[in-house]
């Protein structure tokens, strides 16, 4: 284990994607991680199951916590309680179509649930470090490739919930001094990205085809752009700007732009499947009422000032992605995948799924 001095975490969202890898980065760090976890009459926990130990053993240092973004109660007792050194602020409903059926409570959780942990850190009077998980969606419809100066012209709900996350974020730190940071991630995917996201629902369908249990793969639009990257690699970064001595905001993406269509022209290749168009359809219900069509990230201070930039890009992350999925329905993968990521990442802290 790679110790560095004990610190305490608490991530909001740590049973998501993010805050599943987060969570281990930490562990392997040596931290004391808390989690808020939401309630549900299911176990929502797959993603940590790993992670989990029972918390009668002595030493166990994953702490899970029931609360909810819109409970201001249960955030400001946490906080009392825990006293973390860093709070990573992860949790929204973060799928972006479902935040027009659903916006009062997109914003409640995502722009008010923000506000809320601000307000429990300035009462606390600890000197407490907040990562704030904004998001490339704010950028909208401005044209690429964006960076920390590029205008927020936002084209959801969800957007315009995080657009509000960001400056009140940046307000804290202006107004109360307090060290707080954004980190404007673009679309960061990988295996244990959710179903419905345009990524791994392709993975997926593209899978379940190869096993001959689909037929089709029903889409929405193909022609969107999208800077894509993985996950491992951004909860780094996360980690990062709250390592540095001033709190900033930063851009974090790839640096290459491609569509929908090229995702699924790549991946069906990579399957052996072959053309893509024999697979697919297109459906009205996955198209949005407004879309950002083309995001891509421009990463100039994050190299400068954080040292970063990532090891993995499109070709790669596709194959990463389908050789999961394709092990997960007990299917040969083709390995290319597998192979990329024992190459670039000699000490592996996560899971491998
Ligand atoms: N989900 C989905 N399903 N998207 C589709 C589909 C489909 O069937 N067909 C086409 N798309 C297009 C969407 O219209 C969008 O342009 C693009 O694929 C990506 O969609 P998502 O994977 O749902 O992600 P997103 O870009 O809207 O938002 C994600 O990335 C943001 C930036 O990091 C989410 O993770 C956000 O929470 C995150 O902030």
């Amino acid at each position: 284990m790679n110790q560095e001095k004990t610190k305490t975490a608490l991530i909001s969202g740590i049973a998501g994607q993010d805050g599943s890898y987060l969570a281990e980065l930490l562990l392997n760090k040596g931290y004391d991680v808390h989690g808020i976890i939401r309630w549900d009459s299911v176990f929502l926990t797959e993603r940590i199951d790993h992670l989990y130990k029972d918390p009668h053993i002595h030493g166990v240092r994953l702490h899970l916590h029931y609360g909810d973004m819109t409970d201001t109660g249960s955030i400001e007792r946490l906080i009392k309680e825990i006293k973390p050194d860093e709070i990573y602020h992860l949790a929204a409903m973060s799928h972006v179509r479902v935040s027009f059926d659903m916006p009062e409570y997109t914003c409640n959780t995502d722009a008010l649930g923000t506000l809320r942990i601000l307000e429990a850190i300035k009462n606390s009077g600890l000197p407490i470090k907040f990562y704030m998980a904004a998001s490339s969606e704010m950028f909208g419809s401005s044209p690429p490739p964006q960076n920390e100066k590029t205008p927020f012209h936002p084209r959801s709900p969800y957007a315009c919930a995080k657009v509000f996350s960001y400056h009140i974020t940046r307000l804290y730190r202006e107004a109360y001094n307090i060290f707080a940071c954004n980190g404007i991630l673009f679309n960061h995917e990988g295996t244990r990205r959710g179903p419905t996201f345009v990524t791994r629902k392709i993975t997926r369908g593209v899978a379940s085809i190869k096993a001959g249990l689909d037929e089709k793969l029903y889409m929405g639009n193909l022609e969107a752009k999208r800077d894509w990257g993985l996950t491992q690699e951004y909860v780094v970064v996360m980690h990062l700007m709250l390592q540095q001595e001033k709190a900033d905001d930063y851009v974090i993406a790839t640096g290459e732009s491609h569509s929908v269509k090229e995702f699924l022209e790549k991946a069906f290749n990579y399957a052996g499947l072959g053309d893509w168009q024999k697979y697919v359809e297109t459906d009205p219900r996955y198209f949005r009422p407004a879309e950002a069509e083309n995001l891509v990230g421009d990463i100039s201070k994050a190299k400068e000032k954080l040292n970063w930039q990532p090891k993995i890009k499109f070709d790669e992350l596709i194959k990463i992605m389908i050789d999961a999925d394709f092990r997960k329905l007990k299917l040969t993968p083709p390995g290319e995948g597998d192979k990329i990521l024992k190459e670039k990442f000699s000490d592996k802290w996560w899971k491998v799924d």
